[in-house]
């Protein structure tokens, strides 16, 4: 056969077809022998099939091609429509001073609705955040995460539309912080620090110019850097005087942060980003009871993932332990291996299954 699952592709395989994203995005090219990064890329993007030139046995010498529309996933299309709805209502907010309320309402309706109703939608969130970098990616992703923490917590689909508008605003302040600065890789100097830390304050302000009224909303935009022990910014305000929606951006945010890639650096694994909430919990700067419901569900979906050790070995996960869900038991090819045993080898990257 000729159509391949892209689950089932191997390296060097050879593409018979152009691979295009929603239909105008070329992925990769007709006659691209694939490579491992590229089964990769193709997994993350929710590609869930592509045409592959399979040699024909015996005398008979050519090679059958047929031609096949590459198959997204719902999630993907929805997911790219609104990185770039995001950044076309953002930025039309930044220079014109005016929102597209329309546009953005939308596009968080068909987020949520793609994301309460397909099944599969946090392993492409996963895989889709590793791949893609910049403010609008960012705020689609901690929308969607946010949009299923509050499924998670049993809010209704009216409160779960104000979750979802906050999360793709809560770094509007962005927008007016100069990406050079955003962007820098080395450390920052105690202005641009500064500087970067106004994008709360800033944004809280852009949004009142758009007409955003809605407390929640206004709070997660000016709040989601504090933390609970009254160490964040900019407020420096503790516990209760932080409102709930804020709580729950604070972690959804840590999360997509750190398992997307920015331009100056890898992304970190899902196991790296759930150690971190835990530990952060534990010391009482977020809100145990979002962020352990947020850890409890996601780390769900880390059992079967396949891995790479950082000793080389590449196994599936078979076990997580809640308490310790960064150290789960990995099955590799001849041995058990369970991580809470083995503090030296920790889990370098998780890879398409
Ligand atoms: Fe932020």
């Amino acid at each position: 056969m000729k159509i391949v699952k892209t689950s089932e592709l191997v390296p060097g395989m050879e593409l018979t077809e152009d691979v295009y994203l929603s239909g105008k995005v070329l992925l990769l090219s007709k006659g691209t022998s694939l490579t491992y990064e590229n089964i990769r890329w193709l997994t993350s993007l929710g590609v869930e099939q592509v045409t592959v030139k399979v040699e024909v046995e015996a005398e008979d010498s050519g090679a059958i091609d047929i031609a096949v529309e590459p198959v997204i996933h719902p999630f993907i299309q929805t997911y790219q429509k609104a990185v770039d709805s995001a950044e076309r209502v953002l930025l039309g907010l930044v220079h014109n001073n005016k929102l597209d309320e329309y546009e953005l309402v939308s596009t968080v309706k068909n987020l949520l609705m793609v994301v309460l109703n397909e099944p599969g939608v946090l392993k492409y969130l996963t895989w889709t955040r590793e791949q893609n970098e910049g403010i609008f990616s960012h705020l689609v992703g901690v929308s969607a995460y946010s949009i299923l923490l509050g499924r998670w917590l049993g809010y209704d689909n009216t409160k779960l539309m104000t979750v979802g508008l906050a999360g793709i605003l809560h770094d509007l302040g962005k927008c007016l912080i100069p990406s050079e600065i955003l962007d820098k890789p080395s450390t920052l100097t105690s202005d641009e620090f500064k500087l970067v830390q106004e994008h709360t304050t800033r944004g809280f302000h852009l949004a009142m110019q758009g007409n955003i009224h809605r407390i929640e909303i206004l709070s997660a935009i000016l709040q989601h850097h504090e933390r609970l022990d009254g160490s964040g910014y900019p407020g420096g305000i503790k516990g209760n005087q932080i409102e709930e929606l804020s709580k729950l951006i604070m972690i959804t945010d840590i999360f997509d942060a750190m398992t997307s890639s920015r331009s100056y650096r890898q992304s970190r694994t899902v196991f790296d980003a759930v150690e971190e909430i835990m530990s952060e919990s534990y010391v009482e700067k977020l809100d145990p009871a979002l962020s352990l419901t947020f850890v409890r569900r996601i780390v769900d979906h880390f059992v079967g993932m396949k891995v790479e050790l950082s000793s080389g070995a590449i196994g599936k996960v078979i076990q997580v332990d809640q308490q310790n869900p960064h150290r789960p038991v990995i099955w590799t090819e001849d041995q058990m291996v369970d991580l809470r045993d083995n503090m030296k080898i920790s889990i370098s990257r998780v890879l398409p299954d």
